[in-house]
């Protein structure tokens, strides 16, 4: 679908996007349809009924879905309040601030916290939300090897030397979106200790799926002074909204300086309801995780045959290479029943378009033997080869 609009004061837009479907870039807004494997409610919780049930009950007690205005006006509710709290005890971390997605927090925290003469250093496969809060960033910026402990000890070292009063913020994910392997965590932590750095770490696809009660991959760094963790609620906890778990005072700061926060209406209360309830749920029901990571092994032995590249996770991506071909075989997989997505550049690196399966308990093994033998006839048609 190439759709032209024949309007001259937006020729530079049409020239663009019709370069982007000359590459096969060009992205268009559809509904999900067949077998969910491209959705990141890992758990089942977004489809599932108790969340559901529960928000029910929250309107039939007047709990309001608009908030009404921003958290320092008279957006700031009750259910928000409750949220936080709960969210700090549950993550052990010293507070909690709640945002309306973690898009917003990543930006909120990195063009607020950092100050003049500080430096970020931040993991190359760092996620599209954290480039964009660096930019507004008030310091410098150097990204690492993706994974590398080497690199960044190498240019912490050398940073840290010339700069010694000024802080240093480290940035990562511990479970990455678009590849599904892990972050080392304790080795980065290590290294934040002993050149003094500040880690902002993002359990976006960890929370809920890892960790005890799944409180995510660096369960243990929460309530340190040196760790500011993002735990987005849109995923595995089949809601919307992103807590950040900070030391009081990055809290403090944020809610009097950020203005993703302080110029943006109060998320909804009813889903601010809804996160306590998911919270409750990942506490209550260890089955889920347990379930989820038994179907990730079986779709690990089922889909690497087929060039998938497991970490034991999840996310399970099959690198093809080329978008259009990528785009293809997508559109075939979709054609076939399977909501699968082609993950193309900007998202990912020229040259790595992907398929990223996901695995969650909307699915079932037949299912994934049934993409198995779908997916192994369109990887040996001659049309998709590249
Ligand atoms: C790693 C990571 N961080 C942050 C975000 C942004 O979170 P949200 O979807 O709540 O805006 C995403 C969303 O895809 C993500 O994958």
């Amino acid at each position: 679908m190439t759709e032209n609009y024949p309007l001259p004061r937006f020729n530079f837009h049409q020239k663009y996007l019709n370069a982007l479907s000359q590459t096969s870039q060009r992205r268009h807004l559809y509904q999900s349809h067949g077998l969910s494997f491209s959705s990141n409610d890992y758990l089942g919780l977004a489809t599932g009924t108790e969340i559901s049930n529960a928000a029910q009950k929250a309107i039939d007690a007047n709990i309001p879905i608009g908030s009404g205005g921003s958290r320092l006006l008279s957006g700031n509710h009750e259910q928000h309040e409750a949220l936080e709290t709960e969210a700090a005890a549950f993550f052990k971390a010293q507070s909690s601030l709640y945002f309306a997605n973690g898009y917003a927090a990543n930006m909120a925290v990195l063009s607020t916290l950092p100050q003049k003469g500080d430096m970020i250093f931040y993991d190359d496969l760092i996620h599209a939300s954290s480039h964009d809060g660096m930019r507004l960033a008030r310091c410098e910026a150097q990204s690492f090897a993706h994974n590398d402990t080497q690199d960044l000890h190498a240019k912490i070292k050398i940073w840290r030397a010339k700069n010694p009063d000024n802080n240093m913020w480290i940035l990562f994910e511990t479970y990455y979106s678009m590849d599904g392997d892990r972050a080392p965590i304790d080795a980065i932590s290590d290294l934040a200790h002993q050149y003094d750095a500040i880690m902002v770490i993002d359990e976006a696809h960890a929370c809920g799926v890892y960790g005890p009660d799944g409180r995510g991959l660096a369960a243990h760094l929460d309530g340190r002074d040196n760790a500011i963790i993002l735990r987005t609620c849109g995923k595995a906890m089949g809601c919307e909204g992103a807590l950040l778990c900070l030391p009081n005072i990055a809290k403090d700061f944020l809610i009097n300086r950020a203005r993703h926060f302080i110029f943006s209406t109060a998320p909804s209360p009813l889903i601010a309801h809804s996160v306590r309830t998911a919270l409750r749920i990942m506490q209550i029901q260890p089955q889920r995780r347990e379930a989820l990571m038994q179907l990730c092994d079986y779709a690990a032995k089922i889909l690497s045959p087929l060039g998938a590249i497991t970490h034991g996770g999840p996310i399970i991506p099959i690198i093809i290479g080329e978008a259009k071909r990528t785009m293809d075989i997508a559109a075939a997989l979709q054609d076939a029943g399977f909501d699968i997505r082609a993950i193309r550049p900007p998202t990912v690196a020229q040259g790595s378009s992907r398929l990223r399966i996901c695995i969650s308990l909307n699915i079932d093994r037949e299912d994934i033997d049934n993409l198995a033998l779908t997916l192994k006839k369109l990887l040996s048609k001659d049309c998709y080869e590249s």
